[in-house]
């Protein structure tokens, strides 16, 4: 526990083909915590670069996708904050500090990398290599406290943790004389440290939503199969063809939880259900225990088509007027620099750069 007052800050790449899994993994996830918690929301687009060359116009029509998404969805960039990550150079000048306190052995146990990088290594871009000090620096530049995240990056934020707490453990003197520790719960032991040790919020039934197509594969961006994903735009009829020709088996479903082990599409599809009502897969089970495909896959598109069809009407509102949204991304940034250029003025004083402070 960090006895550091409490900031949630998450991320989206505005890659295309926003998903189920990202709404339901994320996104509905940062609309929930506004109520408890100041948030702060960024379109990661300096990380949209590190693996594929992206189209100019393309990428910034994506970003403006995503910001439509988060606010369509009801974020509120009122009250809380909402920019774009290249606006506020801060991130990647602390990205720089971090690359020198994450050790190549850290990096090197990365999946993510591993998976994106494919066989061909020597061909990955270096800023695919260090993408998890730059995320790093994303979230602690704004000395955040949790981040809600699907399961997919539960090892970057391991990865943040442990770059907060070497930073915390090879400056701790330098911290302590210039009075910027805060006190934080390491283990058994409080301690004082300057950055954080985030905590990640992963959980509930959407955690990890997997394709339609292969319920051992997760639903992604960049699968070559439209029919793997449900994207953000679908229409109802486009949502339920989907549905129709998702991957299932030939057994209806069971009554309790237990009986969804080994059967990944079935998992899959109950817990998609579950998180789209707002329940767990047990409440679903309660209602289509015993159920055919041919009845749950009916009820299943329906649901899905009510609940993503206001935020996809809502999106094409807000998309048809870009100098909206681009105003909303310029206050946001506007915002979003003045935390985190004191952070990193603080980060470069410990560190013992002369002119920190300006
Ligand atoms: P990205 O853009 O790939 O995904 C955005 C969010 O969606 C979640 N997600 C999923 N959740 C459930 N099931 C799925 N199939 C699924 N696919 C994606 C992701 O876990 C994520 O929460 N590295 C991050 C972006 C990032 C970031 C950050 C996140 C950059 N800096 C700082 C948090 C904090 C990424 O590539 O997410």
């Amino acid at each position: 526990m960090n006895i550091i007052p409490e900031r949630v800050f998450s991320g989206v790449q505005p890659t295309g083909n926003l998903h189920l899994g990202n709404y339901l993994g994320a996104i509905k996830r940062f609309v929930e915590l506004q109520d408890s918690h100041d948030c702060i929301y960024c379109v990661v687009d300096l990380h949209a670069i590190t693996n594929v060359l992206q189209d100019p116009v393309e990428l910034a029509a994506n970003i403006r996708e995503v910001t439509a998404a988060f606010i369509a969805s009801g974020i509120d960039p009122e009250k809380h904050i909402v920019f774009n990550q290249s606006q506020v150079k801060e991130h990647a000048e602390l990205a720089w500090l971090f690359s020198c306190v994450a050790r190549m052995g850290w990096m090197n146990r990365m999946t993510q990398f591993k998976e994106k990088a494919g066989k061909d290594r020597e061909k990955a871009s270096v800023g695919l290599f260090t993408y998890p000090a730059l995320m790093a620096a994303d979230i602690l530049a704004y000395r955040a406290t949790h981040v809600p995240v699907g399961e997919d990056q539960k090892q970057h934020l391991e990865l943040t943790r442990d770059i907060a707490q070497k930073f915390n453990h090879d400056y701790s003197d330098r911290i302590e004389s210039l009075g910027l520790g805060v006190p934080m719960q390491v283990g058994d032991e409080t301690v004082n440290g300057y950055f954080p040790l985030t905590e990640p919020l992963i959980g509930g039934p959407a955690a990890r939503v997997m394709s339609l197509r292969d319920g051992s594969k997760k639903m992604s961006k960049s699968d070559p199969s439209d029919l793997s994903r449900i994207v953000m735009t679908d229409d109802a009829d486009t949502i339920g063809k989907k549905i129709r020709k998702a991957k299932s088996d030939a057994d209806a479903l069971p009554s309790e939880v237990e009986g969804l082990e080994g059967r990944p599409e079935a998992d899959n599809l109950v817990g998609i259900f579950a998180a789209l009502m707002e329940t767990n897969k047990a409440g679903v089970l309660k209602d289509f225990g015993g159920a055919e495909f041919s009845k749950f896959k009916p009820a299943l598109a329906e649901l899905a088509a009510e609940r993503v069809g206001p935020i996809a009407s809502e999106m094409r509102r807000l998309q048809s007027d870009p100098s909206e949204i681009d105003s909303i991304l310029k206050k946001g940034s506007d915002r979003a620099r003045d935390i985190a250029a004191q952070t990193l003025a603080d980060a470069k004083e410990i560190i013992g750069f002369i002119g920190a402070r300006g």
